[in-house]
């Protein structure tokens, strides 16, 4: 990729007010200065002191870094703990009755719980798993509706030292099964439906019909949450209740000590090969990302009310429900439902009603929201609100703006956290007292994460030039390896273009005047859809798995409230289909796509050619793709292309 121009001219800046940046935990930007120099000066002592400082050890560690085998790097190696119990046992004393979860429930139902009730939870489904024959080091699969359960399932697998591999909801059976089978999970927890948006959504069901399929035999046992009244088709032996596989438990349950570099869990992500990659984070390293992270970012204090939206399915809900809150003992809103049920009102009434302090949401939730009634936060209260957040995508200026104004009364910082799966924590975002924010930016990386912006050979690009983000320096959080797949581990993120010594983030950026960074979009075949990473080599290959489909290609395009839409250029084994019949067609490889994968992936548009563009090589110019799918005009050479004709009917829509 030869460097971009950048095309943001974003000129305007918020600093936090001077009560905000007076009470901030650091404060000022002297203060970010100074621990970025700490970090650049003395950076192992750097994060081993944070180590030593916010993490309970069972045994402490004795040496920080050990990088001979970069990049499968060690941190705090030696040292022995257990995740779950610095997010619940060490509270006890101090915050046994803390509330932990204000869950509150599609219908409205609220459920509150106090640490020492989450503690009693976890260890009696602990104690429940282990009698499944659960044990140190097996992979357990999550797929569950948001809710206190699955904090508690995947707190229980922390504590007895289970792997686990969350999977988000909306995915379908085919998804299930190839996470379970790359894993070797022995174990599904599930619900028997979910409740969203006033609807039930079948999640047993997606599970046994992911169990049929080959490749799944490694399950022996389905835990089943009874959500709803709505019963579940049962397999004897291998399913078991939830409430019965807790009865009669103990409600303590003595830790797995852990070394700091065991697999805590395994989530996978989109990459650029049909295959999704089962991102394996470690013990420690991770949970100091998460809990230093949730301080330092959203500036948390002990009686805030923290609410983040995002499900546990992805990593945000790992970080930032599951670990980050709760090893800070923080009091955190748990949500079941969609925003705009029953109405478009929802998130600003929560936030009334909980006396949310800090808010952490996408940005496609803010312009849905705005789309629906950019009036309706005045309606409620939200005086109780001092940060917002956003993560996932860039922000809008536009969208950033009415947060910052209607929702925050242009009170509060919005913290933009660029990260990802794979960084297990926040790498560049404002710290809400110090620096000042600009519309669209993710600002400056946190102390100790050394972020640049490098042209094709590693250097440095000037100020408003586009490049590779890269992180230059190894630090706690970053993924240890793709689970089984330690090569494409290190060609995917540790290329030999920059020497295998940079962590190639796989996103465009640039660089502002004043060193600020403008996330531009990813350079590699991944598209980000309301947030959530999708590759299209995964759906490429979902629509060819289809028997009417002879070959697909798959881009995305701009949408005004997902970020990024699905299009999808098809052809078929047959001949091409016009008029209705290809609509006809269209729908169900749709529904196709929805199945294969889950909804999230469906593409918003198909069209159909009897061929696809390509050069005389054989290359899809997927380049030209984009262009058709955005019905921009083609200005660009087509002398290569074998086939030009067929463009006209690729920009025929349906
Ligand atoms: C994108 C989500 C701009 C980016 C935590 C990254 C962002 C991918 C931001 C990771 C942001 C995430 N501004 N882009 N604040 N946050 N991204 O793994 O392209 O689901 O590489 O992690 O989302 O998505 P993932």
């Amino acid at each position: 990729m030869s460097t971009l121009d950048s095309i943001l001219k974003e000129t305007r800046s918020f600093a936090p007010s001077d009560e905000f940046r007076r009470k901030a935990t650091i404060s000022g930007m002297e203060a970010y200065n100074a621990l970025c120099e700490q970090a650049d000066d003395h950076y192992l002592s750097f994060w081993g002191d944070l180590a030593r400082e916010l993490i309970t050890w069972k045994k402490p560690f004795s040496r920080v870094l050990d990088d001979s085998q970069a990049p499968f790097f060690k941190w705090f190696e030696d040292g022995v703990l257990n995740a779950s119990y610095n997010c619940l046992d060490r509270h006890l004393a101090a915050n046994a009755n803390k509330i932990a979860i204000i869950f509150e429930a599609d219908d409205g139902d609220v459920t509150r719980i106090t640490y020492a009730e989450l503690h009693r939870r976890v260890c009696q489904f602990a104690n429940g798993l282990k009698s499944l024959g659960v044990k140190k080091g097996d992979r357990v699969v999550v797929y569950m509706p948001m809710g206190i359960e699955a904090v508690v399932a995947m707190q229980a697998c922390a504590r007895i030292g289970a792997i686990h591999s969350v999977v988000f909801g909306g995915f379908s059976a085919g998804a299930v099964r190839d996470r379970i089978q790359d894993a070797g999970a022995s174990v599904v927890i599930t619900a028997n439906e979910g409740m969203r948006g006033g609807k039930n959504v079948p999640l047993k069901p997606t599970v046994d019909e992911a169990l049929a399929l080959e490749g799944a035999e490694s399950v022996k046992h389905v835990v089943v949450y009874q959500r709803t009244n709505g019963g579940a088709n049962w397999t004897d032996g291998r399913d078991v209740w939830w409430h019965k596989l807790i009865e009669g438990q103990s409600e303590t349950c003595e830790p797995e000590w852990m070394n700091a570099e065991d697999p805590l869990f395994i989530l996978y992500t989109s990459g650029s090969t049909g295959k999704p990659k089962g991102i394996q984070h470690s013990t420690a390293g991770y949970l100091l990302g998460a809990m230093n992270s949730f301080r330092w970012v959203f500036d948390y204090k002990p009686n805030d009310v923290y609410w983040c939206t995002a499900d546990v399915g992805w990593i945000t809900g790992h970080s930032y429900v599951c670990y980050g809150p709760l090893a800070n003992a923080a009091t955190q809103v748990i949500f079941e439902g969609v925003p705009t049920y029953p109405d478009a009102g929802r998130f600003w009434r929560m936030i009334e009603q909980h006396k949310v302090s800090i808010f952490y949401t996408a940005p496609t939730a803010i312009r849905s929201l705005i789309k629906l009634g950019a009036d309706l936060p005045k309606q409620y209260d939200l005086s109780s609100l001092r940060v917002l957040g956003t993560v996932g995508e860039p922000i809008n200026p536009e969208a950033w703006i009415w947060y910052y104004e209607t929702v925050g009364g242009g009170r509060c910082p919005i913290v933009d956290t660029w990260w990802q799966t794979e960084t297990g924590s926040a790498m560049i975002a404002p710290l809400p007292g110090a620096v000042p924010t600009k519309p669209g930016s993710c600002t400056l990386p946190l102390p100790g994460i050394i972020a640049d912006i490098v042209d094709e050979s590693g250097a440095q690009v000037e100020p408003g030039r586009g490049g590779f983000l890269v992180i230059k320096k190894p630090f706690p959080s970053l993924v240890r390896t793709i689970w089984n797949d330690p090569d494409r581990f290190k060609k995917t993120y540790f290329p030999d273009e920059f020497d295998g010594k940079y962590y190639l983030a796989g996103d465009s950026a640039h660089r502002d005047e004043s060193g600020y960074f403008w996330i531009m979009g990813r350079i590699d075949d991944v598209l980000n859809v309301s947030g959530h990473r999708l590759g299209t080599m995964e759906i490429e290959s979902a629509l060819v798995a289809n028997p009417l489909v002879a070959e697909a290609a798959v881009v995305g395009k701009p949408h005004e409230v997902k970020g990024e839409a699905v299009v999808a250029f098809v052809v078929l084994k047959g001949p091409r289909p016009q008029g209705d019949a290809a609509k006809t067609v269209a729908a169900e490889l749709k529904n196709w796509v929805a199945h294969e994968i889950g909804k999230i992936a469906q593409p918003d548009d198909i069209r159909f050619g009897e061929n696809l563009p390509k050069t005389r090589s054989g290359k899809i110019m997927r380049r030209l793709l984009r262009s058709i799918a955005k019905g921009e005009e083609i200005t660009q050479d087509v002398s290569t292309l074998e086939n030009p004709q067929i463009l006209a009917q690729l920009q025929q829509p349906l």
